[in-house]
């Protein structure tokens, strides 16, 4: 539970408000890359509430901009993009990536240049790495250093990216990504399912457990991205469950599957306080994912990449609840795709949800622990404290079976033992 200004704070990442200021002042993922074209349709890009316009000029380099004309303000999502620059539609005002006015048709020919010297906009720094346009929207004269991960390394071919506009706020999509015990609960019309074990027989397995034993106990170990947790399901046979996931913060949950499996990490992204995106990362650290894996991914979707859950559907049509197919045995109604589940009890918590009604349980330990955090980080950083980068590129989840009494601690997930399934096989 949190009080109301607690829930205020971490909720508001609009202008002025310490939480935004805070995630603005790390590099956000804000577009996929692959849907900037070089002289192709400028993408329109909310974040923390303000619109962004994002263009690929001629010779590949991207831009990101107010989305304003700083003419009369006409959307540069609508302008030509040519020539290394976009154009205003309107008066022909022609900006390059680096946000400088290079033309202005509109003025006399004999007063362009100390014109366009003097036009001020707002241009805002770039890195494209693992599939993704990364911006610095923060105040810094010079952005942090851009902190790899894993999957930022890796070429296209290893790395899978979808994205999802939820219509709630950013944290109720965070939290989702959190909740380890849920997995075994709303999900469990998906658990076990032949159709969907595109990870190979050892992940169905490892999944059905959470299914058998839906509780966990939860430990965690301190890291300098935020921390990691061990949810830890003992089997009947004395051995243990163990699903070791990463929380980097501000927003990255890196989630369990099993060693040798693609990896997978979800990044939840404020658009404004009541819309977030969520980012769903499939990689592969040793090979390229095959088309047909990339495609069972999309199944179920709405097939749009950049809003793979266009089509969820809201409290008008009840998320298109299914209630014959609960009555025949399905738990949750939302059959077409496991995500959709989850971003229908995300929504269903309402636009913001008022955390200071909430009765929490043991199972909520990490969501409290990654609440507390953020609180600190967004206090810090109002406090003028500036947050370290720190590495990322080490990280790696993984859910893995092991001998009774192992410590899950000391597993190098990098490197990690067979599974206990493994060996039985
Ligand atoms: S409004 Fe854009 S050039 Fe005039
Ligand atoms: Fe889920």
């Amino acid at each position: 539970m949190l009080t109301p200004d607690e829930n205020e704070l971490l909720t508001r990442t609009g202008a002025a408000t310490a939480m935004g200021d805070y995630l603005r002042d790390r590099w956000t993922p804000a577009v996929r890359a692959g849907l900037l074209e070089a002289d192709g349709a400028p993408a329109r890009v909310r974040l923390y509430g303000r619109n962004y316009v994002a263009f690929r000029a001629t010779d590949g380099r991207v831009g990101f901009l107010d989305e304003e004309c700083p003419h009369r303000r006409v959307s540069l999502a609508i302008a030509r993009n040519e020539d290394n620059a976009l154009r205003c539609l309107f008066h022909g005002w022609k900006i390059d990536v680096s946000g400088r006015l290079v033309e202005a048709p509109s003025e006399p020919p004999e007063r362009q240049d100390a014109f366009c010297a003097a036009i001020r906009i707002n241009r805002y720094p770039v890195r494209e790495a693992g599939g993704l346009i990364w911006v610095y929207l923060g105040t810094r004269a010079s952005p942090p250093p851009f902190a790899e991960f894993e999957f930022t390394r890796l070429p296209e071919s290893h790395v899978d990216i979808r994205r999802a506009v939820v219509h709630c706020n950013w944290l109720q999509g965070f939290e989702g990504t959190l909740d380890t015990v849920h997995a075994g609960i709303l999900h469990v019309g998906w658990i076990g399912d032949p159709a969907k074990r595109w990870q190979g027989a050892q992940g169905a397995e490892l999944h059905v457990l959470s299914r058998k034993v839906p509780s966990a106990a939860i430990e965690f170990a301190e890291r300098g991205y935020g921390f990691r947790e061990g949810a830890l399901r003992a089997l009947p046979d004395g051995s243990v469950y163990v699903r070791i996931r990463d929380v980097a913060l501000p927003y990255y949950s890196f989630i369990p599957t099993p060693g040798g499996a693609p990896c997978f990490v979800t990044i939840v992204v404020p658009i404004d306080d009541e819309t977030h995106m969520q980012w769903y990362i499939i990689y592969d650290p040793a090979k390229p994912i095959p088309d047909a894996a990339r495609e069972r991914l999309m199944a179920g979707s709405s097939g749009d990449r950049d809003d793979f859950a266009s089509d969820l559907g809201g409290w008008d049509n009840r998320w298109n609840q299914d209630r014959g197919l609960m009555k025949q045995g399905h738990w949750t109604g939302i059959a077409r795709s496991l995500p959709l589940e989850d971003f229908a009890v995300q929504e269903a918590m309402g636009p913001i949800a008022d955390r200071s009604g909430e009765q929490l349980g043991s199972s909520d330990v990490t969501i409290v622990r990654t609440r507390r955090l953020l609180l600190d980080a967004a206090r810090r950083h109002l406090a003028g404290e500036t947050a370290p980068e720190t590495g990322h590129d080490a990280i790696r989840a993984l859910a893995i079976r092991l001998a009774p009494g192992a410590d899950w601690r000391a597993v190098d997930t990098m490197n990690p033992p067979p599974s206990l399934a493994d060996a039985a096989e």
